[in-house]
């Protein structure tokens, strides 16, 4: 059990852990080519990353792939309760065993054996190989173990698929803790793909992912979402993952995390406004079934209803009104919603924005071996009544207000600049805020422990 569910029947944030201080952290992560290349064999060789959703893949036979830099691994459920993953390579001479289509994210499809397009190799569900032209030739030396494909680390947990391209890898959970022992009880199994797009962005991956894990940026990024609320936030790391959340006064601490209170005189108009606007802009983060029961808070509720009583009734409102089209949230109890926050950033370049009913995710991974390029994906996900799921694939789309909306457009403003401006001669160096932007200096902090380089500095 992890220490923030220990203390669930507690409200209020926790003591904040291991922050070090001001830091500096040098730029060598984000423009250096020499740091690009080594991540292949220090970090992403290394650590768990999320490939994929089960939901990709739900009958036996069905397959995506996953490529990062030079390696691509071919994700498939075996059995129906069963998923493997496999080196995306012919075991005869090396050719890429699936072929991911001109333009698209990842290859998918349904398959029982894969044929290599060279010479015919065969493959069955389980990587056997199982048909070799005139295999008579070798004389008996190509044995089941030296022909069939090579095998890649594979588990599960949140709904998502995750591979290790290190044999000797510590197990998923391990790895995971703290962040999946507190999202555990948001059942993110449970959730499917609302909308799903993927963009590649003139910065570093590490720039991407930092545009999303810190509150910061909203007054100066985000101005017009100032007359909602007010996002002072925290940044904790938590191992090698952490998590952010927004300062929450008292008697509303589950403020902090992602169902929130509009701010001002009558928080049934602000939040409801709040909630309009959120989901005509990013479609993600509320839900109709939210959006609707916050509009209704100005006829069910009188004026000067305390806000704790407002969030309470907006938010079992809704409740009940997805009961009844057959969506339960599951229930978490306050304290443990409020110290969880908005996000959790997972080691290295995944992003969980949770919450009871929903979640917006981000991840990023490097463009080749160009620093000063990435991949990005966003993610939003929501509980839907069985059956009625959309079905949804990786859009590949433009950092643009016509594909994304325009405060993710806002955010994606940020980054090629960024890129460009770390590498002029006269920065210094990246200096977060300590506590709304601590979740930056946590990443380069385990980053600096795979890599060795790239240590924040004390900022003195
Ligand atoms: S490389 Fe695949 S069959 Fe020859
Ligand atoms: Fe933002």
């Amino acid at each position: 059990m992890n220490d923030v569910a220990k203390v669930s029947g507690r409200t209020g944030p926790e003591p904040l852990q291991e922050l070090s201080g001001p830091v500096i952290i040098p730029t060598e992560a984000y423009v250096s080519e020499e740091y690009a290349r080594a991540e292949r064999d220090r970090l992403w060789r290394k650590v768990w990353l999320q490939a994929g959703r089960l939901e990709d893949i739900p009958e036996v036979g069905d397959y995506i792939t996953y490529d990062i830099l030079d390696d691509s691994v071919l994700i498939l459920r075996t059995a129906a309760d069963k998923v493997g993953a496999y080196h995306n390579v012919c075991t005869h001479r090396g050719r890429r065993l699936v072929d991911t289509p001109q333009g698209a994210r990842n290859a998918r499809g349904n398959r029982r054996q894969f044929t290599c397009g060279f010479h015919g190799w065969t493959f069955g569900l389980e990587g056997r190989c199982t048909h070799i032209l005139q295999k008579e030739d070798w004389r008996g030396a190509l044995t089941d173990e030296r022909t069939r494909l090579g095998q890649v680390t594979v588990d599960t947990w949140g709904g998502w698929i995750w591979i290790n391209l290190n044999p000797e890898c510590e197990p998923l959970r391990d790895y995971l803790e703290p962040a999946a022992g507190v999202l555990d009880p948001f059942e993110l199994q449970n959730m499917r793909y609302k909308w799903r797009k993927w963009v590649v962005f003139d910065c570093n991956w590490k720039v991407a992912l930092e545009a999303f894990d810190e509150t910061y940026h909203v007054p100066a990024t985000h101005p017009e979402f100032m007359q909602f609320g007010d996002f002072r936030g925290w940044g904790r790391p938590r191992g090698r993952h952490s998590h952010i959340g927004y300062d929450a006064p008292e008697g509303l601490e589950e403020t902090q995390a992602k169902l929130r209170l509009g701010k001002g005189k009558d928080p049934r108009v602000s939040t409801a406004r709040m909630q309009q606007f959120t989901q005509d802009t990013v479609n993600a983060v509320t839900t109709r079934t939210l959006v609707d029961a916050a509009l209704r808070l100005v006829d069910e509720l009188p004026e000067g209803t305390p806000p704790d009583r407002v969030l309470k009734h907006w938010l079992e409102s809704a409740r009940r009104d997805d009961a009844a089209r057959g969506v339960i949230w599951p229930s978490v109890d306050p304290g443990h919603i409020a110290r969880s926050g908005t996000a959790w950033q997972v080691f290295p370049n995944f992003q969980i924005g949770h919450a009871v009913n929903n979640a917006l995710c981000y991840s990023a991974r490097p463009y080749g071996y160009d620093p000063d390029r990435c991949i990005f994906e966003a993610a939003a996900l929501e509980l839907f009544p069985r059956g009625e799921e959309p079905k949804t694939e990786w859009i590949k789309c433009m950092p643009t207000v016509e594909d994304f909306g325009p405060v993710l457009t806002q955010d994606f403003s940020n980054m090629a600049a960024v890129q460009q401006g770390m590498k002029n001669g006269g920065y210094r160096g990246n200096m977060p805020n300590p506590k709304s932007e601590g979740a930056v200096a946590s990443l380069h902090r385990n980053l600096a422990r795979y890599m060795g380089a790239g240590e924040p500095r004390p900022l003195k």
